[in-house]
């Protein structure tokens, strides 16, 4: 681990985050460099747990059991189980979908889920983690990001793309770094990220989630956030997402200003022409999309003449 920078040195002047800056943020303003992948490495990460399990399997559950879907951070080894009877198999809508237009959304995202979740599970570790290095590498450059003093990220556990060598460089790099932590009523609580020591799993094991051991800050810390970090598993080019299906990020990002830069992270092929959507589903501004080695950036909407499957021209962000 890279604990070496004592906490009470290296008070380098603030960048814009300077108010919300804590001495020990002050701390970390090194460069970031070769010791960081070295602490990135020694960090173990969470066990690679059950990221094809539906969420929607825990809704065909009593409400308490339905309580444990697994947040978008998270994926659920327990959950393996319930996994043979997911009413998204059976093409059931989750039991809150019912009216409307809502359970035939409700089946076209489950369905969708199920493809992506089994084209992430079909992945190697290598490909995962090169992913998480190129969008790291990505996101690192974004103006936001270097501009932001207070940065709301996720830790990434299962299939996802890797997000630990991004969240270790960001804290580095002296932002504030908010993680979230998974709550009983499925919303977000955010605490902060002190150093790979500073991530454990729950305590409960639930779902090989790895949450931050510092005290909470309540739902509504991720509004001070200047730039949003957030899983998803699909995003289309109006900024659409696709979650796990639990609705935590919906919940999180609609405490997020307009103007706060909100960035999905995805593989090649997780940039998709349409997700199926509701009114409460919230949009994302800017995906990261992992592409053979390396990771570009979108805005989004995309223009009209912009296609998912095309590279834009620059190869990097637009
Ligand atoms: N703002 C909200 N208010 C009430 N319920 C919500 C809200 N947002 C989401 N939900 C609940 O969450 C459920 C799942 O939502 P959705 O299918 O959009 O999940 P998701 O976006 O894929 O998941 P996540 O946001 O956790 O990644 C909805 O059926 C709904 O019950
Ligand atoms: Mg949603």
């Amino acid at each position: 681990m890279d604990n070496d920078t004592p906490r009470d040195a290296a008070r380098d002047a603030p960048r814009d985050g300077a108010a919300r800056d804590t001495p020990a943020d002050a701390a970390r303003r090194t460069a970031p460099g070769a010791p960081l992948r070295a602490a990135v490495k020694d960090h173990a990460p969470p066990p690679d747990v059950a990221s094809a399990t539906p969420p929607e399997a825990a809704r065909a559950t009593p409400p308490e059991a339905a309580r444990a879907t697994p947040p978008e951070a998270a994926r659920a080894t327990a959950m393996e189980a319930a996994r043979a009877t997911a009413p998204e198999a059976a093409g059931d809508p989750p039991p809150d979908a019912a009216g409307g237009a809502a359970p035939a959304v409700a089946r076209q995202k489950a369905a969708m889920r199920a493809r992506l979740r089994a084209a992430r599970a079909a992945m190697t570790p290598g490909e995962r983690s090169a992913a998480g290095r190129a969008l790291r590498d990505a996101v690192l450059s974004l103006p936001e990001t270097q501009m932001a003093g207070t940065v709301a990220a996720y830790f990434s556990v299962g299939a996802e793309p890797d997000t630990k060598e991004l969240i270790y460089a960001l804290w580095k790099r002296g932002s504030y770094v908010l993680l979230p932590l998974l709550r009983d009523d499925w919303d977000l609580d955010w605490a902060s990220y002190e150093g790979p020591d500073s991530v454990r799993l729950r305590p409960d094991g639930r779902y090989g989630l790895a949450e931050p051991t510092q005290p909470p800050r309540g739902p509504g810390a991720i509004a001070r956030a200047a730039l949003v970090i957030v899983p998803a598993l699909a995003v289309d080019g109006r900024g659409t997402r696709l979650g796990q299906g639990g609705g935590c990020y919906d919940r999180a990002l609609a405490r997020v200003s307009a103007a706060v830069p909100t960035v999905a992270l995805v593989y090649e092929n997780e940039l998709v022409r349409r997700v199926p959507s509701v009114p409460h589903d919230q949009t994302v501004r800017l995906v990261a999309r992992s592409r053979a080695g390396t990771a570009e950036l979108l805005r989004l909407p995309l223009q009209p003449a912009s296609s998912p499957h095309q590279t834009p021209p620059s190869g990097g962000y637009i």
